[in-house]
């Protein structure tokens, strides 16, 4: 598909200054021009030609950390204690998912980012099948893992199934689907398992998705259980030695954050999560100053509840701010280099995604600026960080392929995915009573 955007303010997200009533230009899935009015190429005829005047092109936003088909919970169980949510909500009911709720409940999620300008998001599920049949319906761009628990009696076959999942899937639907593999936790992946996931990691070439440091009840657990931090026990493993995806990192200790640094670590900030499950707020400021990339992620719905990275942007600056009481952390610019290419930098990306720039994948949103709650506008990232909704994504692009068009989603039957995911989401609460 060849597309023109024309009349668009366009920020790159590449530490360039914004370009007004510049234009884009696409060929197949590849950004080909992008700059003034007039630096498309001469004699370029696209197929689809956009008015963006009012709008404001910027990457598509990329949600580092999410469990998408856990939308089928949101709302489901809240407010309560961490422990008591996940043994008597959440884990019950995920033991009655069928293949088919997962592939509508990330339906569900897909539509969901979709329409808030979220064009690429990295999954930790299971019937992970199911989750890459719904991004390749769906058109968007994802990294996909099995969320592997190493304590459990199917550890080292799930692992084994992760295999050949990344096999087949690896670079699958025409490169929007890369995979990981996903040991859940270090408190459920115990070093000898880590030790195996790294050389399997290693023998496919692949990265490594987990989640870190999220709760003081996982340090003080491994710090009885090993007496070391979670961070110092994955350390001991040489996971660390191929490229990890670590999510939350919300308990560091100075030591820690070092580490972390040594290896390369890429962290994913969770704040709504962190803040709705009370775990505490993580060391954003300290690692962002320590040359850590950090993406950003919402989790799964069911503990933000949603998967606005709009939201996710302003709450992650907000919450900075009211912890150093300091308004001159984390600013706008930055919550969106988190939201954008340094969430490609997280995932691996980058050379394909997470800025505008000729030669990278077209992951592209136009914002409708025309809104009573963006005018009047000086700075756009400000706006878009601090003002806008998700809600305010008017068009959306993935891979050269418009899958949102004036805020109309073309790509999906957007009445029949919410019918059948409400349909399944009340089976599953009927049967666990
Ligand atoms: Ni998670």
């Amino acid at each position: 598909m060849s597309i023109l955007v024309r009349d668009v303010d366009i920020l790159q997200v590449n530490g360039t200054p914004m370009i007004r009533s510049g234009e884009i230009a696409v060929e197949n899935n590849q950004i080909t021009a992008v700059g003034p009015a007039g630096c498309a190429p001469k004699g370029f005829k696209p197929q689809i030609e956009i008015n963006g005047k009012g709008l404001v092109a910027t990457p598509g936003l990329i949600n580092c950390h999410t469990h998408a088909a856990m939308s089928l919970f949101r709302g489901y169980a809240d407010d309560l204690p961490l422990m008591e949510w996940l043994n008597n909500k959440i884990w019950p009911i995920e033991e009655k998912l069928t293949e088919e709720d997962i592939y509508w409940g990330t339906m569900l999620a897909c539509l969901e980012m979709i329409r808030s300008g979220t064009t690429t998001f990295a999954d930790m599920y299971f019937h992970m099948n199911q989750v890459a049949r719904a991004v390749g319906d769906a058109g968007m761009r994802a990294s996909l893992c099995r969320g592997l628990i190493g304590v459990a009696p199917n550890g080292e076959e799930a692992l084994t199934w992760s295999h050949g999942f990344a096999r087949e899937f690896h670079g699958s639907a025409n490169g929007r689907i890369t995979v990981m593999l996903g040991p859940h936790a270090p408190y459920t992946c115990p070093p000898d398992y880590l030790r195996l996931v790294r050389d399997a990691a290693v023998e496919l070439g692949v990265g490594v998705h987990i989640h870190l440091a999220e709760t003081r009840s996982e340090i003080t657990q491994t710090a009885e259980e090993h007496g070391c931090t979670p961070v110092q026990l994955v350390e001991q493993t040489g996971l660390f030695e191929i490229p990890v995806l670590a999510a939350h990192c919300v308990h560091l200790s100075d030591e820690d954050i070092s580490i972390l640094t040594r290896y390369g670590v890429r962290v994913v900030h969770n704040p709504q999560s962190n803040m709705k499950l009370g775990s505490g707020t993580a060391p954003v400021v300290k690692l962002l100053a320590a040359g850590i990339t950090v993406g950003l992620g919402t989790d799964g719905v069911a503990s933000n509840n949603d998967l606005d990275m709009v939201e996710e942007m302003r709450s992650a600056a907000f919450l900075q701010k009211v912890t150093h009481e300091d308004p001159t952390v984390l600013p706008a610019e930055q919550a969106l280099s988190m939201a954008t290419v340094n969430g490609a930098r997280a995932l691996g990306l980058e050379d394909g995604i997470g800025t505008l720039e000729v030669g990278k994948k077209a992951d592209i949103v136009l914002w409708d600026m025309h809104k009573p709650h963006l005018h009047p506008m000086y700075d756009v990232a400000a706006h878009l960080v601090y003002s806008a909704h998700g809600s305010d994504a008017r068009t959306v692009i993935v891979d050269g392929r418009v899958l949102m068009r004036d805020y109309e989603v073309l790509v999906l039957d957007e009445e029949a995915v919410m019918a059948e995911s409400e349909r399944r989401a009340r089976r599953l609460v009927a049967e666990v009573g």
